[in-house]
């Protein structure tokens, strides 16, 4: 007999959690199946980690740039293993916490890989049987390889390998300028690894606008790191411990390690499916409608499953949707066009909403307004005065600036300054909204509120 409950979750990263918590706190029984650890892919192999790293990143540049403050100390050295524990010892006190939360909540956890056969029936992998009035699949992503360069974990390795080094490599190509590729690139230099970043497109940060990606070039090149755009990559051979990576363009680069981040792909492998009317697309993501509803009734689909942004925050948004969705509840759909992105090499980026390029493809007539950091006593101050913020408005009928349409941040703490940018771009707001608010000074704000301000027709200080 199939244990039954209000929901069954199959996947506890954090659209998995994300429903379950959510379920639970609307008083509905709930049980999660986790072949791993609840947390997934971020809090284990993906944000979390690497963002402790790039933090370790940042205490070093800190320390070996702190005698222009007058405070003098020995040049750092990097203990990669230490750093290690203490990622380690962040990740497991995030996973203490959320395993308390999900029991407080009664949440059931069943440990195995569990698959979905008709009749909302999810059997895990040691037969237990589990009955769900409703099922949210959430089962992730993983890296995604390139022919040529299949992951070992030694000389060839994925983000997920990186996160486990215990000493830092003399040298990396990086092939991908995404995400991943951006910060594990921008980490490596940081620490002294001699760095070469390989994408195939012609600019780095697809989906970044412009201006925010000039910045990361020239900060990536300034400290030393070898950017390479518009190149493909060809295999690569192996000798004296070294990696050879050959290029197109007939070139090659030899290095002590590959990281490869060209991307995740969706994980739907072992999730059964064949019994229900669930469709997979040929990219291998689960087709969902706007409520996160797949074609089989009371079965849902959120997070990195699913062709949208492949974010832990997009993940949350959608198992909201899908579990009020389930309740009969009110809803608004993740408008997908208006979330924050978050990027945290050095300097940070963050945005919302269109690119100028986007704005203009999409036949928007714009107003953009850009200030740069170098002018904000803050970023002065703390010695961080690399980069700028953008903003893109809709011109109105008189050429004066109407709604946000995008907001673009990079620099010193933009991934914690973006807030009013995502506030701003989702509501809709006019710079004349935006340029009442008042920004605290000395802040690194203040380039954002004299960005909307300038659009108002009348800046202060630019
Ligand atoms: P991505 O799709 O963001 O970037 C992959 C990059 O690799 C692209 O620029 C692509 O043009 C390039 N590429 C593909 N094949 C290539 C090849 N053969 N040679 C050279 N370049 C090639 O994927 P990424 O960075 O691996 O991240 C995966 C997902 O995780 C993304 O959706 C990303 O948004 C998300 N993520 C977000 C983070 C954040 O917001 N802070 C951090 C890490 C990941």
């Amino acid at each position: 007999m199939a244990e039954e409950f209000d929901l069954v979750v199959i996947g506890g990263g954090p659209g998995g959690y994300a429903a379950a918590l959510y379920a639970a706190g609307a008083g509905m029984s709930v049980a999660v199946v986790e072949k791993d650890k609840v947390g997934g892919t971020c809090l284990h192999r993906g944000c979390i980690p690497a963002k402790h790293y790039l933090e370790t990143a940042s205490v070093f540049r800190t320390v070996a740039g702190a005698k222009v403050f007058g405070v003098h100390t020995e040049q750092p050295e990097l203990d990669l293993g230490v750093s290690r524990d203490r990622k380690q010892k962040v990740v497991d006190q995030l996973w203490k916490g959320l395993q308390g939360l999900m029991k407080k909540r009664k949440i059931k956890t069943f440990d195995g890989t569990g698959s979905l056969g008709a009749g909302h029936l999810v059997t895990v992998d040691d037969g237990t049987e589990l009955h769900g009035t409703h099922v949210v699949l959430a089962t992730g992503s993983v890296p995604r390889t390139i022919p040529g360069f299949e992951p070992d974990g030694e000389h060839i390795l994925t983000s997920d390998h990186v996160l486990e080094l215990d000493r830092l490599p003399a040298s990396a190509a990086v092939i991908g300028g995404g995400a991943i590729g951006c910060e594990f690139a921008s980490m490596l230099a940081d620490l002294g690894c001699q760095v070469t970043l390989l994408e195939a497109l012609p600019k780095l940060l697809p989906g970044c606008d412009a201006d925010v990606v000039d910045v990361i070039v020239r900060s990536f090149r300034k400290r030393g790191m070898d950017v390479r755009t518009g190149v493909t990559v060809e295999g690569h051979e192996e000798s004296n411990g070294q990696v050879t990576v050959k290029l197109g363009d007939g070139g090659s680069v030899t290095v002590d390690k590959v990281v490869v981040s060209v991307g995740r792909r969706p994980l739907t492998e072992g999730l059964g499916l064949e019994d229900t009317k669930v469709e997979v697309d040929d990219r291998g993501f689960i087709s969902v409608d706007s409520h996160q509803r797949t074609a089989e009734e009371g079965v849902y689909a959120v997070g990195d499953v699913v062709a949208t942004p492949q974010l832990a925050h997009v993940g949350f948004a959608e198992a909201i949707v899908a579990v009020r969705d389930m309740r009969g509840e009110d809803l608004e759909p993740v408008d997908y066009g208006k979330v924050p992105w978050c990027i945290y090499c050095h300097p940070e980026v963050a945005f919302a909403g269109m690119t100028e390029q986007a704005a203009r493809d999409a036949g928007h007539d714009v107003v953009v307004s850009k200030h740069s950091f170098n002018s904000n006593s803050r970023a002065m101050i703390i010695g961080e005065t690399e980069g700028l913020v953008k903003v893109i408005a809709a011109a109105g009928s008189n050429g004066t600036a109407g709604a946000i349409l995008g907001v673009h941040m990079v620099g010193p703490w933009v991934t914690e300054q973006l807030g009013e940018g995502w506030l701003s771009v989702n509501w809709e707001a006019t710079p004349d909204d935006m340029g009442q608010l008042i920004h605290p000074h000395p802040t690194l704000s203040e380039t954002f509120g004299e960005t909307v301000l300038t659009l108002t027709g009348r800046g202060l200080h630019g």
